[in-house]
């Protein structure tokens, strides 16, 4: 898809959406509610026009082909089955539509209604069946008939965590066995994380990354996602000088200086530093490093999550984040904090994120 764009009554919700996913690949939407990842989703379908951009599939322009020619298989946040046919029946649909044998049809509807485990309501009809229940056999109609390429918008929306991990498997193991190409849309960061291969993180209407889950976390490409994803620490300071090879060392407000790894950024720059919990450590005060007062300590099993407040910080910032798997300092402990200059992003100041 490229320069995909859609307005409503003057109000931009999708602004300018190019990507292109391979054949097989597993690519998510994530974004927070209103973001544009339903539109999106809709222009690729068909179901909605773009306002301009074009949607092409193996290199076939099919930006104005209707949904029902576009081989896509649908699966919505509303789910539409239909009511007078027994769960069976709705997951047979597609294939009598496609003339597959009845043998084959018992099968294949068998199996799959076995692998979602709705074997016991396959005589029901819908309304006898919980919302969840009905998401999954809107789940198995589509999957039954394998469609190549399958556009689901929180299919799993409905359900509740355990019958969500499970179902997640479920996706991932069928796409993963046919081969499909799946354009998913979540809010959830956990289940985006889980399924798939690469994930656009959706703002305004924008994709601000697209990119592996490693690369999202390791290296975010602005503040928003660094934000958005997991939990990340934010420093302000000042770029002191810039090498090949980053933006080395960044002078922190605080006092002290963190060195952070290649990224675009000129000497005297405003920036902020942005490192996740598990990447800051606690040094001894000869290396280079931020020293701060540890105010809370918390043992969650495997490790120590800790709170630490620099000297200098300004009133009303919040504290460091700290995780360690160490023998974590006490609460009134004096530390120093330091990061490793790959951990390290900075942005420009003004990227609020
Ligand atoms: N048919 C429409 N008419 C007017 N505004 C619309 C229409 N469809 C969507 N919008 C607006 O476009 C914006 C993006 O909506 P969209 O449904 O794409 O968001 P989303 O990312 O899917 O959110 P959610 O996570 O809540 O499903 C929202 O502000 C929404 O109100
Ligand atoms: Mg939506």
């Amino acid at each position: 898809m490229a320069g995909l764009r859609k307005s409503y009554g003057g109000t931009t919700v999708v602004d300018g959406v190019d990507m292109e996913i391979a054949a097989g690949e597993f690519v998510t939407f994530l974004g927070s509610s209103g973001s544009g990842k339903t539109t999106t989703l809709m222009m690729l379908a068909g179901f909605t026009e773009p306002d301009s951009g074009t949607v092409s599939v193996d290199g076939r322009d099919i930006t104005g082909l209707n949904p029902g020619k576009r081989d896509f298989g649908f699966v919505f946040q509303q789910y539409l089955l239909f009511p007078h046919m027994t769960v069976t029946e709705n997951v047979a649909f597609p294939l009598q539509l496609r003339g597959v044998p009845k043998a084959e049809i018992r099968r294949r509807v068998g199996e799959t209604l076995e692998a979602a485990g709705l074997s016991k309501f396959a005589d029901r009809k819908p309304r006898e069946l919980s919302g969840g229940q009905q998401q999954r056999v809107a789940l198995c109609r589509v999957l039954v008939y394998r469609p190549p390429i399958v556009l689901m918008d929180e299919p799993l929306g409905a359900l509740d965590k355990k019958l969500r991990d499970q179902m997640q498997t479920e996706i991932k193991s069928i796409q993963r066995e046919l081969g499909l190409t799946v354009i998913y849309v979540t809010h959830d960061q956990e289940e985006a994380l889980v399924l798939s291969d690469r994930i656009a993180i959706m703002k305004d209407g924008r994709i601000e990354q697209f990119d592996t889950p490693r690369g999202l976390f390791e290296r975010p490409r602005t503040a928003f996602v660094a934000d958005f994803l997991g939990a990340a620490n934010f420093l302000t300071g000042k770029v002191e000088e810039t090498t090949e090879d980053g933006c080395t060392p960044v002078r922190l407000d605080t006092g002290g200086v963190l060195k952070a790894r290649a990224h675009a950024c000129a000497p005297g720059q405003r920036v902020r530093a942005a490192v996740r919990p598990g990447k800051l450590r606690l040094v001894g005060a000869e290396e280079s490093c931020c020293t701060g007062t540890v105010e809370t300590a918390v043992y969650v099993g495997s490790l120590t999550r800790l709170t630490v407040r620099l000297d200098g910080a300004a009133p009303g910032t919040p504290p460091l984040r700290i995780e360690t798997a160490a023998t974590p300092p006490r609460p009134g402990e004096r530390v120093c904090v330091t990061a490793d200059r790959e951990d390290v992003s900075v942005f420009d100041e003004t990227d609020g994120g």
